[in-house]
């Protein structure tokens, strides 16, 4: 079995979570890592062993690494990734796939003419969940499509365990593109495109700060509405939900991993090991192996850079972007 030979570029928080479940995958050989922090390249180096490299373009232009994850903040995805795929390098970049329209679309092109394998990280794509969903709407229990609402409410932004300057500017952060594109990425995967947005997003004074709420219409292409509801900054208990309405009952996916059906009177709950890219995620082992599978020509349901462009058409129309 040859192994793929990974390097990682930007070694913060995400890659922190992940880098466990990397090595936990008998085809990981991590070759290399590198982050412009030189103290977070001595934790990871400290608790992993890895080498580090000098700069980035060493690792890009290293002929001994297949593959790149890339987890530095949004705006970086971009020129990152067009010299990763450009070097010929395999490439697994975090969502959300660019700061801009233009630039996923760019990506995306380069992705194509170079036919490279570029995957994308939204580990709810490979979770109990999502499954789970798929197999309730196929079996029709739930009658017609009534309505999809997606809601959610954060006592503060940044959340206390993702607290960097990025995540809060209106450049390139903010939970619409940090969590929608998520839930957005399985909606269009499940119903199709959604479109016709219309949105209203509340921004603090300060115009470098992101947003601090968002109500918003959209709709599938069948006509069914899907309700955007977001807000920041409430004295309350973190709340994040994704709801199927159908004629007959409804689906509910709570918190990442909580799903429960409603059918009449009577309530299922059922909760799988979704947890947003911890140490143990099966959701995120799957979505390595997904990558792999891919680069070793075998068919993979990885997620790709043109489910990603999709998502950040969606992200960029409800911020009012476009
Ligand atoms: N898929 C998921 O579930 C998930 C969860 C959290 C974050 N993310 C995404 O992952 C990305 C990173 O998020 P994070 O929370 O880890 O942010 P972070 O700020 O904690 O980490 C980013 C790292 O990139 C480094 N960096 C910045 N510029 C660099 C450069 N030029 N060269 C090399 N390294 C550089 C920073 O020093 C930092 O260590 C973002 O796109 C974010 O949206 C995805």
């Amino acid at each position: 079995m040859n192994k793929i030979r990974l390097g990682i570029i930007g070694l913060g928080g995400i890659a922190g979570r992940i880098i466990p479940t990397f090595l936990k995958h008998p085809k990981t050989d991590l070759r290399g890592g590198f982050d412009i922090d030189a103290a977070r390249m001595r934790r990871i180096k400290n608790s992993y062993g890895i080498i580090m490299a000098n700069n980035a373009e060493e690792l890009i232009n290293d002929e001994n690494i297949d593959a790149i994850y890339l987890a530095v903040p949004p705006k970086l995805h971009h020129d990152f990734s067009i010299k990763i795929m450009r070097a010929g390098k395999h490439i697994l970049c975090e969502k959300p796939l660019a700061g801009t329209i233009k630039e996923a679309k760019e990506m995306h092109e380069v992705a194509i003419e170079t036919q490279i394998v570029h995957a994308m990280n939204f580990p709810l794509h490979y979770g109990f969940a999502y499954d789970r969903i798929k197999e309730l709407l196929e079996a029709k229990s739930f009658g017609a499509l009534k309505r999809i609402d997606l809601s959610v409410l954060y006592p503060v932004w940044p959340r206390v365990w993702q607290q960097n300057a990025w995540i809060a500017s209106r450049e390139e952060g903010g939970f619409v593109r940090e969590v929608f594109t998520h839930f957005i990425h399985l909606i269009q995967t499940t119903f199709g495109p959604i479109n016709n947005i219309h949105s209203f997003v509340e921004y603090p004074e300060d115009e470098s700060k992101c947003e601090t709420g968002l109500i918003a219409l959209g709709e599938l292409e069948n006509g069914v509405k899907v309700v955007f509801n977001g807000i920041t900054d409430v004295n309350q208990e973190t709340d994040l939900r994704l709801t199927i309405y159908g004629t007959e009952g409804s689906i509910e996916l709570k918190d990442w991993n909580k799903l429960t059906v409603k059918m009449g009177q009577e309530s299922f709950v059922s909760s799988g090991d979704f947890k947003n890219s911890s140490k143990t995620s099966n959701s995120t082992f799957k979505m390595i192996d997904a990558f792999y599978q891919a680069i070793e020509g075998k068919e993979s349901n990885v997620v790709t850079f043109e489910d990603g462009l999709l998502a950040t058409k969606v992200v960029e129309r409800l911020l009012g972007n476009v």
